[in-house]
């Protein structure tokens, strides 16, 4: 199956592109490569998935709504797990605007992109969507 996977740098991101490459699946990965912390080890995770032949991978921000559209479109993805997302609590005392841009802005243009190239599923895993009020939200289409 072909995974789009945002946050293919991130903790848990990266953990489940390596899985799944592991499994024998297509999977390209979406990450602007944060500074929230070491970026180094970003990249070294990201080193890790580029050796799988079926991986490829994106350095771009979930705000640059045409850039995610337009790489969504191309790969057509049947999987989308959204996993990208500024995390942490005690951080978004000091950086609200982080939050509501990467989180609210950067999920909006993702269902945006996903409306246009619509996948099987969608998944959404955040507790920093506070507002929604879901901690997990899935989405079948079938
Ligand atoms: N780690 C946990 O224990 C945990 C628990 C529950 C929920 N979650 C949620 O799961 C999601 C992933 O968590 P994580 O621990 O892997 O976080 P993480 O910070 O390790 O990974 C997030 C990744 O998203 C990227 N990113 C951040 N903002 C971006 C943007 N605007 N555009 C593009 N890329 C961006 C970062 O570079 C980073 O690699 C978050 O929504 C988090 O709230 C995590």
């Amino acid at each position: 199956m072909k995974y789009f996977v945002t946050g293919s740098a991130g903790f848990i991101g990266f953990h489940l592109a390596r899985r799944l490459l592991e499994d024998g699946h297509e999977v390209q990965g979406y990450d602007g490569i944060t500074p929230y912390y070491d970026v180094a080890l970003k990249r070294q995770r990201l080193g890790m998935l580029e050796k799988f032949p079926a991986y490829s991978g994106v350095e771009a921000m979930l705000e640059d709504g045409d850039q995610l559209k337009t790489i969504i479109g191309d790969f057509q993805p049947e999987i989308i797990v959204h996993l990208a997302a500024q995390a942490g609590v005690r951080y978004s005392i000091e950086n609200p605007h982080g939050y509501a841009s990467a989180n609210l802005v950067g999920t909006l243009n993702l269902l945006e992109a996903a409306r246009a190239a619509p996948p099987r599923h969608l998944m959404l895993a955040s507790t920093e969507l506070g507002v929604w009020g879901q901690p997990a939200l899935a989405i079948p289409r079938d």
